[in-house]
């Protein structure tokens, strides 16, 4: 693939990674690839914002050079220290070896302690400029978001925001552009990266999308380094993320549950029924069968989360820790939560999914639901009443 041309003499020149499928170690399943975007920037001075996963390093270097010698970059900007955006910085750095590293301080020690260099570095902060000669690049910080060296670039004569990992998706393309791409793949793929790495951050987004109302600069594309660049409609993602961010949500519930022998599989599924009879997008989830990213990333539209266990050694079924987990890291914005499940001769598993639930930041919806042994008929009846109340509770403000 040639370089991309975004703007007149600014280039996508990185690579896209159709193999990748776990991203952040195994907490992050990236079941359509990737791409590690880095653009080139060509002026009286040349730059290049981010580079690449250093498997990439010489796709993205052959890249460079059908424009132009490498040797002839004078400016590097790091938006982000993490090894997917700066890890083909040494290689850049053997051929262009006097080019200067424009970064946050905290970027600075985070390049140090990655690859030892004693770089050309300038430090610089929000409202700091670098004139190219016909374009100028400014820069605003954005710490957590989502590390607290993350920058966005941002080329004044363009309109052109590069935000780094805000804004982007895990999503290997032979396609640059959001008029190239199915919108709705686009946006599966935004959603999941948000609800998966931005959501405890939540609070940051909101506070970085007023700082950027409140500069007043106008946006006509944005270019993140992962997926696709938004040319036709970059205000569809931005809406997307204020959402996101505020915890608006809509009349729907996802119920997450395992089961041993198949006594709070019914009742989930009873508690389904019941949910549905009121009206609720109700989804079920048996999560040692389903991806928990794809679990996570439904909990941006859904008030409701609902886990179900039987009682195991006085607690929960281990197969429901990964998911517990990722949520208390995660923590949804604005959600309620409750729990369910069976037991035999001693309780526990509801009132560990109840502490779980509340560390994640949910509010209870109300008392939890534990039925002894096998659910009869009319226990069943319970459930779906159960269902029915929290349904109610969705549709209180
Ligand atoms: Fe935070 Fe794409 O790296």
């Amino acid at each position: 693939m040639d370089p991309v041309q975004l703007k007149d003499k600014i280039y996508w020149v990185g690579a896209v990674d159709w193999d990748m499928r776990y991203f952040h170690g195994p907490i992050f399943s990236t079941h359509r690839g990737t791409t590690y975007n880095s653009y080139l920037i060509v002026d009286e001075k040349i730059a290049l914002v981010d580079t690449v996963y250093p498997p990439f390093a010489g796709e993205m270097l052959k890249r460079i050079k059908k424009v132009i010698d490498p040797s002839r970059i004078d400016c590097i900007i790091i938006n982000h220290v993490e090894i997917d955006h700066s890890g083909a910085l040494p290689e850049v750095m053997k051929l262009a070896p006097g080019a200067k590293i424009y970064c946050s301080p905290r970027a600075r020690e985070g390049l140090r302690k990655h690859f030892q260099g004693e770089w050309d570095y300038r430090v610089v902060k929000t409202g700091d400029e670098l004139p190219l000669g016909r374009r100028t690049l400014s820069f605003i910080e954005a710490p957590m978001l989502h590390w607290p060296d993350s920058m966005f670039t941002y080329v004044k004569e363009e309109a052109l925001l590069m935000p780094n990992d805000a804004f982007g998706q895990h999503l290997a393309s032979a396609f640059r552009f959001d008029d190239q791409v199915d919108n709705k793949m686009i946006m599966e793929e935004a959603a999941r990266y948000y609800a998966n790495i931005l959501y405890p951050f939540s609070g940051l987004v909101l506070k970085k999308l007023e700082e950027l109302a409140a500069l007043g600069i106008p946006i006509s594309m944005i270019a993140p380094s992962h997926g696709i660049i938004w040319r036709k409609n970059p205000g569809q993602i931005i809406e997307a993320y204020r959402r996101w961010a505020s915890g608006d949500w809509l009349p729907k519930a996802v119920v997450v549950y395992d089961t041993m022998w198949g006594s709070t599989a019914a009742m989930a599924r009873a508690i389904v029924e019941g949910l549905a009879s009121e009206g609720v997008d109700a989804r079920l989830f048996k999560v040692s069968l389903r991806d928990i990213n794809g679990i996570i990333t439904e909990l941006l539209e859904a008030r409701l989360l609902v886990v179900g266990s039987p009682t195991i050694n006085r607690s929960y079924l281990s197969a429901l820790s990964p998911f517990l987990d990722d949520l208390a890291g995660l923590k949804p914005v604005n959600r309620l939560g409750a729990a369910f499940g069976s037991y035999g001769w001693s309780r526990g598993a509801v009132k560990d999914i109840e502490a779980k639930l509340e560390a994640a930041g949910l509010t209870l919806a109300g008392e939890g639901l534990e039925i002894a042994w096998v659910p009869d008929a009319g226990e069943l009846e319970s459930c779906r009443q159960w269902g029915r109340a929290l349904a109610r509770k969705i549709k209180e403000k």
